[in-house]
């Protein structure tokens, strides 16, 4: 961890202005001054990850491929290991030219010849192949302004018994499902508020909208601390779902 990359995130999180005209150019433009940073940082922030990986990791992914939407700089590449090598194809796809490029050196150092990056939307792109086995969202649904459209595309895109995981913050509804975790007023009325700043917005709608579009598999309901905040009690709600697109 280093100060100064915290307080460059920090900056660029908390005071900093977005600009752009369209949702990409705003994208860019709040990443490009915090890509070297990122990681680091985001590894605090971003819980959930590498669990979601190993929960997916779990059944076997010989000759599969693999869409990693809003992946950024690749860092969840790293949670593959060996597995990654078995995998014929992955597609890290994003908005963000200046994390892709922090992916692209990633991938080039690591000499990874089944991953490719592609500067994207996640509601549109398709790959070559046409259909896919797996496709994950870690912490970008909150990001995507048409995030059903991105699950409805995601589901097009997977073959039947394809798996879509996703790992986001997000808050309840005010009467949740049967089961599931319900927030305060000032969990869900808070954080809201507090994440719009940088355009990252935490749903009510994604964990109903992911169990009706999908058979569930997994599905986990978390609190989780936010660095630097300055009530380390008031915690951000963040969830983990996977599910498979019926046969
Ligand atoms: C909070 S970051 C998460 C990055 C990465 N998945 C991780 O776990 O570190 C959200 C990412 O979603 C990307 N993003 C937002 N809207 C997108 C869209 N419509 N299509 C593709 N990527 C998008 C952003 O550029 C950003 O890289």
């Amino acid at each position: 961890m280093s100060l100064f990359g915290d307080l460059r995130i920090i900056y660029n999180m908390a005071i900093r202005p977005i600009r752009g005209k369209s949702h990409a150019e705003r994208m860019d433009n709040f990443y490009s001054g915090q890509a070297a940073d990122y990681d680091d940082f985001r590894r605090r922030l971003l819980r959930g990850r590498e669990e979601l990986w190993q929960e997916l990791l779990k059944e076997p992914c010989e000759n599969t491929v693999w869409m990693d939407m809003g992946g950024g700089t690749g860092s969840n590449l790293l949670f593959f290991g060996n597995a990654l090598d078995r995998i014929s194809k992955v597609y890290v796809v994003d908005l963000a030219g200046s994390l892709l490029e922090v992916a692209g050196q990633r991938i080039s150092s690591s000499g990874w010849k089944n991953v490719e990056t592609a500067e994207a939307d996640a509601t549109t792109f398709i790959p070559k192949e046409g259909t896919v086995d797996a496709i994950t969202f870690s912490y970008s649904l909150t990001m995507i302004p048409d995030w059903f459209a991105a699950i409805d595309h995601a589901y097009q895109l997977l073959k039947p018994g394809g798996r879509i995981g996703v790992v986001d913050f997000y808050v309840s509804r005010k009467f949740p499902a049967d089961g599931h975790v319900k927030h305060s007023w000032m969990k869900r009325a808070f954080w809201t508020q507090w994440f719009a700043f940088d355009n990252v917005f935490p749903s009510p709608d994604h964990v109903p909208y992911l169990h009706k579009k999908f058979e569930p598999v997994f599905f986990e309901e978390r609190l989780t601390r936010i660095p630097w905040f300055p009530n380390p009690f008031f915690k951000m709600p963040y969830y983990l779902f996977i599910g498979r697109k019926p046969l």
